[in-house]
């Protein structure tokens, strides 16, 4: 199972990186926006930390324009997934991506259907968002399971993204039902290290090690 990071804070990359298990990481419009830098330049900088995939988002809603920006973001280095938005707009410049082989990360997926499409347009993601169907009393990770069954049945290449992850068990029901890959904000990569008996096991190491010593 691959790990994104799900951010667009520098700090942030760099201390998780270090921990050497991030093969990734994703942005959106909304996590750019908190940094105060353009896209643009903020990938350019994700870059020379990660070695693996970069999602960066597209704004436009029409597919010519989509395609304008896909080409500009390409180019800032050959690891950026072009992120497109489940729209019939945002299929269409997945197909013409696709073609020309430009890989692809569909997002904002809410349904087995749209990622469907997606996987016929060739994606090379689809972000199901799980989190937010949590959020209106669903079950975002039906979701997940319900896509690799579809994909599976068919022999789709399209790797799952499980987005929208709010806390840790979101990423352990996500590696359970065969998520390819899971974009984890940094507070919940933080917080998969932890569980109170290794503490406290650790502890008691210690505590021995210097008795032992006196
Ligand atoms: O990057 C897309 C997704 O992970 C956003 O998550 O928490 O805003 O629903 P959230």
């Amino acid at each position: 199972m691959e790990f994104f990071i799900d951010t667009g804070n520098i700090e942030e990359i760099k201390t998780a990186y270090e921990w050497g298990f991030i093969d990734g990481v994703t942005t959106n419009p909304s996590l750019v926006a908190k940094e105060g830098i353009g896209q643009e330049q903020l990938i350019k900088m994700i870059s020379e930390i990660v070695d693996g995939p970069i999602s960066a988002e597209v704004i436009s809603t029409d597919a010519k324009g989509m395609l304008a920006e896909a080409q500009e973001l390409a180019k800032i280095h050959d690891n950026v997934v072009i992120k497109l938005p489940m729209t019939k707009d945002g299929m269409i410049a997945c197909k013409a991506l696709s073609d020309q082989n430009v890989k692809t990360n569909i997002t904002l997926v809410f349904s087995a259907n749209q990622a469907l499409l997606a996987a016929k347009n060739g994606a090379t993601y689809v972000s199901p968002f799980i989190g937010r169907l949590d959020d209106i009393g669903q079950t975002g990770i039906h979701l997940i399971q319900e896509i690799r069954e579809v994909f599976d049945n068919y022999g789709y290449m399209t790797k799952i993204l499980a987005a929208s992850i709010r806390h840790t068990d979101h990423v352990k029901t996500s590696a359970l039902v065969g998520s390819d890959v899971a974009t984890i904000p940094f507070k919940v990569l933080n917080a998969l290290f932890n569980h109170p008996l290794t503490d406290k096991g650790l502890d008691q190491f210690l505590k021995d090690h210097q008795n032992s010593l006196k």
